[in-house]
């Protein structure tokens, strides 16, 4: 379904995020329809250049980032919507060009791809200078703060000239297709919300596997560590998902209330619950990537977090996510209890089922069932896969899905804010986070070794050896 007619600036047009994401997304839906020929996109960054030195930049980046098949034509159609706009974002220049390339009566939105430093200043020039009004949408990325003190600043600053229901913060993650399908299964399905609590969930474990390294972003990821880059925002995110209650509606503001309560309801996590990581070894080693031979900053991180509340007292949720591990990918899996008595004698008792929903490669469901495994043996069990990729079922090879930023920019457009985090939610999920990191800034803490390629650090397994479970293998 097209949008409506747009006007969308992007500040920061000219830097990776840019390039990589949003130009190459933007034009993935205008080639699907779904962006009118009348829409306007302005590029706006510090760099003097005119409109066609931005859409011969943009054509390159589309290029290399926009998929195939590469259609010259409807390339050349795209690049029409394209213009360019040098802006100074703390000075005067360039912000009555402009206003004069907005048009009244369509959608105003502004993306801002930029350090969040410059926040405050694109939004005040905006709304000095009559661009933005109240009908305006502003779109940020993360990272939003790097604690509480500094998101909730960064809130009072977007609130001074900005309500809440213009206010786009992008978590990628709830763009991806995969993680807004754990909603339609928990939602849309009878079968599993009966036995989603602490009597019939023994435990779930969330995990985000890369391969890549920090190597070339090490300065930005330093300061970071893994428990900023992914777990306050992507993994605390899937986390709300599979928690949450029911929201009494598909609505922005009834799915926010529910994940919010969730991140509410985290129990502080004691030292003993978390491991910390790095990568060390010859061939990729996080002191060198990260250019600081004595940083103790973690590219993994796993843990165990427990949920005070009616529905999960009692079923940890265990989290990790890492660096240049064994393999890309990123699950969940719902681990039920064993049936309470078993009614066959030596036949192998019978095993917990398990809900695996795997994000990403290979995005698809797995449920582990026990059957008789057959023969002329007597009853004897198996556990055996029900298994499901999205792929095979729906008749798509994956290359059709739509990137998370291409959805997420369309919601911008439509004023759907449902994928988009809440000022309140980001800064609960930064009070539960805080005091974790804090504990860390004494000095005393170094991250655990680990391989690169391997699964993570032997004390990660220790933590769920200890509970008696085992972490999936990372495959
Ligand atoms: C980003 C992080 O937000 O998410 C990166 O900054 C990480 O460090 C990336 O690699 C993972 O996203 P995806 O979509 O590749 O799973």
């Amino acid at each position: 379904i097209p949008v409506d007619d747009f006007d969308l600036v992007v500040f920061g047009a000219t830097g990776d995020l840019a390039r990589r994401k949003i130009l190459p997304g933007l034009y993935r839906r205008f080639t699907a329809g779904q962006i009118p020929a009348s829409a306007r996109i302005i590029g706006a960054a510090r760099t003097e250049q005119d409109d066609d030195a931005f859409r011969s930049d943009a054509r390159a980046a589309i290029c290399e980032f926009g998929g195939a098949p590469r259609d010259e034509a409807r390339i050349d159609d795209f690049l029409n919507l394209l213009g360019y706009v040098a802006i100074d974002a703390k000075g005067e220049g360039g912000w009555s060009e402009l206003k004069s390339r907005m048009r009244p009566g369509t959608v105003h939105a502004f993306y801002f791809s930029v350090a969040p430093a410059l926040f405050g200043d694109i939004a005040e020039r905006l709304a000095t200078n009559g661009i933005a009004d109240a009908e305006s949408r502003v779109v940020v990325e993360k990272p939003f703060g790097r604690d509480l003190a500094s998101a909730r600043a960064l809130n009072e600053t977007l609130a001074r000239h900005f309500t809440e229901a213009q206010i786009y913060r992008i978590d990628h993650y709830l763009g991806k297709e995969t993680v807004q399908n754990l909603m339609a299964v928990r939602f849309a399905n009878i079968l599993f919300e009966p036995l989603w609590n602490s009597q019939y969930v023994d435990h779930v474990q969330i995990t985000v596997a890369e391969t890549v390294g920090v190597a070339g972003r090490g300065s930005y990821y330093d300061k970071s560590g893994a428990i900023r880059d992914m777990v306050q925002n992507h993994m605390m995110q899937l986390l709300c998902l599979i928690a949450m209650e029911p929201p009494y509606h598909f609505d922005p503001d009834a799915v926010r209330d529910e994940k919010l309560k969730v991140i509410r309801a985290l129990q502080a996590v004691p030292p003993a619950d978390i491991v910390r990581g790095q990568y060390r070894g010859a061939d990729a080693d996080y002191l060198t990537d990260a250019e600081d031979p004595n940083s103790r900053t973690e590219s993994y991180v796993a843990m165990k977090v427990c949920i005070s509340n009616w529905r999960w007292q009692g079923t940890p949720f265990y989290l990790r996510t890492g660096k240049k591990l064994r393999a890309r990918t990123s699950e969940i899996a719902i681990t039920f209890k064993e049936p309470p008595h078993s009614i066959f004698d030596d036949s192998g008792s019978p095993r917990a089922n398990q809900l695996v929903i795997r994000l990403q490669p290979n995005e698809g469901m797995n449920l582990k069932v026990m059957i008789k495994e057959p023969g002329p043996g007597g009853m004897r069990l198996v556990q055996v896969p029900l298994d499901m990729s999205f792929a095979d079922a729906l008749g798509s090879d994956g290359a059709d899905m739509p990137d998370a930023y291409e959805r997420l920019i369309m919601d911008v457009i439509r004023g759907n804010q449902t994928l988009f985090m809440r000022g309140d939610e980001v800064e609960a999920a930064w009070a539960w986070t805080d005091p974790i990191i804090k504990a860390w800034e004494d000095g005393k803490h170094r991250p655990e070794p680990y391989d690169p390629g391997s699964s993570g650090p032997e004390e990660a397994l220790r933590l769920m050896h200890r509970d008696n479970r085992r972490w999936r293998e990372i495959r």
